[in-house]
């Protein structure tokens, strides 16, 4: 079956990547080099990832970052999060039906000393409003670690394609969201004083704020004397009957889709809600080659 991908777009450049081998449900499929699972799978075709355990209702992507679980699927036996989650060489990935267990092991836990830091401001997430407070921070030469769960900078601007509002002055109106996030991302990098960690996942404040922080797999612990968190916020959106079948996304996992990991979900799309965030899911959509249908809007006119 031919993938659903996008080859051409209008802004963004379309990589060569690498085929990776998986499987899925003992079928052999293919990722590309450094993608998640999720995108791997809805390149596939494939939108249903699992069935709650409660219900019985499919399960596949909601917020396409990390924030729900609704993507949870059994990788190589340990159930994970399939949008956080990059695809290995013969990862055995199946479906999560009902609440997953965790697999007995017999390796002996590693009881290695953990690492432990100082820091004298931990930033928690590398969106715009993490990259902001340490660039400020850095100028003034205050030792900053930020520490981003994803592999680049940038959190929600690495999804926007489109030309930013606002002021030029305080928030770059004029450029495009993912550039805007490279601006950032940049003037972090010429700091000094600013510590960068990707791929690290915050995963616990304790009582005396060490933090706990998951990086690159290997656990280890940060005592900052500030802790700054701007780990963004989650996606909600209204509630309908029906909203959670699969093949339905809120406009940030669209952008995931669409915009990051250069896959097409579907051929034609139809939204609903005419403000901001509606008008440019359409936009993303005709930079991806797909027919948007139609737009629905409760008010008289679009908001957007
Ligand atoms: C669909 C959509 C369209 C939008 N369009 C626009 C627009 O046109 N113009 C505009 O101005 N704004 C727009 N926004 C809003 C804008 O993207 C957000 O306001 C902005 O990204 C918020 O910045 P932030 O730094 O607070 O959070 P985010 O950009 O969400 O960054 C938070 C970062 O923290 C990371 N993180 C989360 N938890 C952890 C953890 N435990 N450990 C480590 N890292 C973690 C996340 O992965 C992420 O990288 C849009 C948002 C969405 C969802
Ligand atoms: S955590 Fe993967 S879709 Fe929300």
């Amino acid at each position: 079956m031919e993938q659903q991908r996008i080859h051409e777009h209008p802004v963004l450049d379309v990589p060569v990547k690498e085929d990776v081998k998986f499987y899925w449900n003992n079928e052999s499929l293919t990722a590309k080099v450094g993608e998640v699972i999720s995108s791997a799978l809805m390149a596939n075709g494939i939108k249903t990832f699992g069935h709650h355990h409660k219900d019985g209702t499919a399960q596949g992507i909601f917020c396409a970052n990390g924030q729900c679980a609704k993507c949870t699927v059994i990788a190589n036996g340990i159930p994970v999060k399939s949008c956080m989650t990059v695809v290995q060489e013969n990862m055995i990935v199946k479906p999560a039906e009902g609440l997953p267990e965790m697999p007995i092991s017999e390796e002996r836990p590693n009881l290695s000393p953990v690492e432990q830091l100082t820091a004298e401001v931990l930033i928690i997430g590398g969106g715009p409003a993490g990259l902001s407070a340490a660039i400020e921070l850095g100028k003034r030469n205050i030792k900053t670690l930020i520490i981003d769960d994803k592999n680049e900078l940038g959190g929600k601007l690495v999804l926007q394609t489109h030309k930013f509002f606002g002021s030029v002055e305080d928030s770059h109106a004029g450029t495009r969201g993912n550039d805007i996030g490279k601006l950032l991302a940049k003037e972090v990098g010429e700091l000094d004083a600013v510590d960068v960690w990707l791929n690290s996942t915050a995963i616990y404040v304790f009582s005396d704020k060490k933090v706990g922080i998951l990086k690159d797999g290997v656990y280890k612990i940060v005592e900052p004397k500030l802790i700054l968190n701007a780990a963004g916020a989650r996606e909600k959106y209204l509630r309908f009957n029906g909203n959670t079948l699969t093949g339905i996304y809120g406009a940030g996992a669209f952008q995931t889709l669409v915009n990051r990991d250069l896959v097409k979900p579907t051929e034609r799309l139809f939204i609903i809600g005419g403000g901001n965030v509606g008008l440019i899911a359409g936009y993303h959509a005709l930079q991806a080659g797909i027919e948007v249908v139609g737009l629905v809007e409760a008010m008289p006119k679009c908001g957007g």
